[in-house]
């Protein structure tokens, strides 16, 4: 029997559609995803990381405190370290620069280090990943197949193993089920060849950027999803008679760096200090409350368990801990003051 789909329909946990959300009232509600709860303001789209939690899939019953605003936090500070890489989607984050009356002062309070106005782009229909360690279906490809996603690799590598250097695979965007890794060349059917190199080119230079600071706060980067889309260019005249494919308009349009950026909900981080090869790691932040699940008896589909205050708290204080080491900023003053910095 097909489950109700968790990412749909308003009775999902913390669904501003519900009653008693804090941005119940707000207007331009566009949809909900996993984690995100997302708005079109004036053309432009503002996104609200909300608590939700997803374990093995499943968006859980117990919102774990300020997680979105650890998310929200971590992906301003990525935005800024990688600009000369790439632009991103982010234009403002402060709840005062959104038009008088899209929220009451609840909603504002609510919104307050959760949000990213942001401009609007056509997704790319790949997930961006790049890896640095072999794990999840990185390693499954390779236990069966020596290759992920068509890249051979060198025999005898471990599980959670460092590549002899980081790799692009990238995988379909399912609408429902699990993603598939994908080898270059369906990117390129999907995309165009030159779209896709300089996906690939980029999510690779945005890997080393965050692989070295993150190394840096003693955190192993094994691998992360980007995601990406176009913008269209404003080129002033209009289209030229011949019709355009979708794969001619990504090409001329202005690629840039949206969603979040290599937060623990888009990457494996590892705790440096733990790491060994040769068996699976410990995600330095979900590993905590993946641990209580697996004591559960819960068959891992919608809904599941609700969390104990103390699985609540040790999950946030991963959480914190993670944000804290990668900016060496203060999470406190973050919550206080709106800002990145220690
Ligand atoms: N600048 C942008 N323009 C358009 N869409 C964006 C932009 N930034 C992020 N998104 C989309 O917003 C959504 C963010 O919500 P969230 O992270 O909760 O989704 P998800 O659970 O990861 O995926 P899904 O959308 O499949 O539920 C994603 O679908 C993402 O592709
Ligand atoms: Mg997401």
């Amino acid at each position: 029997m097909p489950l109700p789909d968790p990412a749909s329909g308003p009775e999902r946990p913390g669904d501003p559609r519900a009653a008693g959300h804090s941005l119940a009232g707000s207007g331009g509600f566009v949809r909900s995803g996993k984690v995100r709860d997302l708005f079109e303001v004036d053309g432009r789209l503002l996104l609200v990381a909300s608590d939700r939690l997803s374990a093995f899939d499943v968006v859980l019953p117990t919102p774990i405190p300020d997680k979105g605003r650890v998310l929200t936090g971590l992906s301003r500070f990525w935005f800024e370290r990688t600009a000369d890489l790439i632009p991103n989607h982010l234009l403002e984050t402060d709840p005062a620069d959104l038009p008088a009356g899209f929220t009451d002062e609840a909603g504002l309070r609510e919104l307050r280090g959760r949000m990213m106005l942001c401009r609007r782009a056509t997704v790319l229909p790949v997930e961006v990943i790049v890896r640095g360690y072999l794990a999840g279906s990185g390693w499954k490809d390779y236990l069966r197949t020596g290759a992920v996603c068509g890249i051979k690799l060198p025999q005898g590598l471990l599980e959670s193993g460092r590549l002899p250097e980081p790799v692009f695979t990238p995988s379909t965007k399912a609408e429902a089920g699990h993603d598939e890794n994908i080898g270059f060349d369906a990117v390129v059917d999907l995309i165009g060849s030159e779209l896709a190199e300089r996906v690939r080119d980029v999510a690779l230079q945005l890997y080393w950027r965050g692989a070295h600071v993150a190394e840096e706060a003693g955190i192993l980067l094994a691998d992360t999803k980007f995601e990406l889309g176009v913008v269209p260019q404003d080129t002033g005249t209009p289209p030229s008679g011949e019709a355009q494919t979708r794969k001619d308009q990504l090409a001329q349009g202005e690629l840039i760096l949206i969603d979040e950026v290599l937060t623990p909900d888009s990457s494996r981080f590892w705790d440096a200090s733990d790491y060994e090869p040769g068996r699976a790691q410990a995600s330095f932040d979900k590993q905590f409350v993946r641990d209580w699940l697996e004591t559960q008896a819960w068959d891992k589909t919608y809904p599941g368990p609700a969390l104990p205050a103390e699985i609540v708290s040790g999950t946030r204080e991963r959480y914190v801990a993670a944000f804290e080491r990668i900016t060496r900023a203060s999470f406190e003053r973050y919550l206080q003051e709106d800002v990145v910095a220690p």
